[in-house]
């Protein structure tokens, strides 16, 4: 993958590195999703080792500027009985100091051609109901809402 996917903006997006645990894992955060950095270097460990056979990449958005990491996104072809050449965006989030200046769209632009160049025709997302802003973006890149569905989960530490 060129180092560069992104000359247009402010930001230089790249894969993700062991040094920016820290940084993705406070951006995490802000998603909803809190990580320590040990946790996030060692999920970014699975990740490249599983993407021999299940294709991902966690791609992060770099302020020219300053050299600091700005937003990440996670990219993954998953592995699926029924659905082929369909890749999943399965995290997005850009810090909220640098909201609004194209940054989610560079890394969605860099995730999608980087699912094409791993044979998809079609980029597919969820997005929880109280993403209202998130919805209005994606909608602006022209991603259009498919399916809603309900999302169950029970606790197994109760049995
Ligand atoms: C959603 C998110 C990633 C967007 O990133 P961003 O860097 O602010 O977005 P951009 O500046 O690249 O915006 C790209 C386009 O979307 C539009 N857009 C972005 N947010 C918008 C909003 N809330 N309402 C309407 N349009 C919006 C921009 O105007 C822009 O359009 P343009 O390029 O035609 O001018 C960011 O707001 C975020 O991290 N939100 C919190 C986490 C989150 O909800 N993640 C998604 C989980 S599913």
């Amino acid at each position: 993958m060129p180092d560069d996917l992104s000359p247009t903006v402010a930001v230089s997006i790249r894969p993700m590195e062991a040094e920016d645990a820290a940084t993705v894992a406070a951006l995490s955060g802000e998603l909803g999703y809190p990580a320590s950095p040990d946790q996030v270097a060692t999920r970014l460990e699975q990740v490249r080792r599983s993407a021999r056979e299940q294709p991902a990449v966690v791609l992060v958005a770099e302020d020219r500027l300053t050299g600091q990491v700005v937003g990440w996104a996670h990219v993954c072809v998953p592995v699926d009985l029924v659905k082929a050449n369909t890749a999943d965006i399965w995290g997005l989030v850009v810090a909220s100091t640098h909201r609004g200046r194209g940054t989610g769209r560079a890394l969605m632009a860099a995730a999608e051609a980087w699912a094409a160049s791993h044979g998809c025709r079609e980029v597919r997302l969820r997005s929880g109901s109280h993403r209202i802003e998130a919805h209005a973006f994606y909608e602006r890149l022209g991603y259009r809402v498919t399916k809603t569905q309900l999302t169950f989960s029970r606790s197994l530490d109760e049995d």
